[in-house]
């Protein structure tokens, strides 16, 4: 199986944004686990378990065939998910096709995973799961308290007009709640509580020694410089 036949939402400039991150904190943070809220059938998960460095934890979170039947569910997710043979099978086989070991899975709610993580034991959050506003705030909340310091947590899909609930708490929790922007690509954004500008740098270091990215000037979101991460020729 190629990494290509997955399906998802995973692009390229996003593999390379997740790639070039825990390659930098591989370098230069401490040890600290990985966590995927939404993990569909695989795609980001077998990338990120491919930077997991020896002792740390991987741990995906989804409701997989689940999702039907949670009352806390959408109908429009619901639908949207009910076409797509979504199950933990999926997942398993795809995850397996790559790495030796499955992460740790929590099938359920990603509300409950504070039960099954350890606060401040993370150095990467991925946010993918539902894009409904209630869920990504507490998403949004879970990470940061699972976090360590200098951690970095993305949202999926914080600007498109079908996910504004995923934009408002995004931008909700950069305005109000203390959390920085570092950079965005067209359908995430990676941002922190601690640090910024040593993983900025780095990102326009890696576009720049790319030969098919490049990053645009900052944007000022108050003090707050955003770097837009995208490919070359657009
Ligand atoms: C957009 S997909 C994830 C895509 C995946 N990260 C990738 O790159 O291929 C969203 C996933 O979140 C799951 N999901 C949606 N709402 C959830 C919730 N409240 N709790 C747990 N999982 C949820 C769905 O079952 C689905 O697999």
């Amino acid at each position: 199986m190629k990494f290509d036949d997955i399906p998802g939402w995973f692009y390229p400039i996003d593999q390379a944004g997740f790639a070039w991150t825990l390659e930098f904190q591989n370098r230069t943070a401490p040890p600290g686990d990985l966590l995927e809220l939404g993990s569909f059938k695989g795609k980001s998960a077998i990338l990120m378990g491919q930077k997991l460095r020896p002792g740390e934890r991987f741990t995906v979170c989804d409701l997989f065939e689940d999702l039907a039947a949670w009352d806390g569910s959408h109908q429009t997710e619901r639908d949207f998910f009910g076409t797509k043979s979504l199950t933990r099978k999926a997942f398993e086989d795809n995850y397996r096709a790559f790495h030796a070991e499955l992460p740790q899975i929590v099938q359920g709610p990603t509300g409950t995973i504070c039960a099954h993580v350890a606060p401040a034991s993370c150095r990467f959050v991925h946010i993918d799961a539902s894009h409904v506003y209630d869920n990504v705030r507490e998403d949004t909340a879970s990470a940061r308290v699972l976090l360590q310091e200098n951690g970095v947590v993305v949202f999926d899909d914080f600007r498109k007009p079908e996910t504004l609930g995923t934009a408002a708490a995004v931008w909700e929790a950069i305005l109000n709640e203390g959390l920085k922007p570092v950079f965005a690509t067209d359908a995430k954004l990676y941002a922190t509580w601690g640090e910024v500008a040593p993983l900025q740098q780095e990102i326009i270091r890696c576009a720049k020694a790319s030969d098919w990215a490049r990053t645009g000037a900052p944007v000022m979101i108050r003090d707050m410089p955003l770097v837009r991460l995208l490919r070359k020729g657009r």
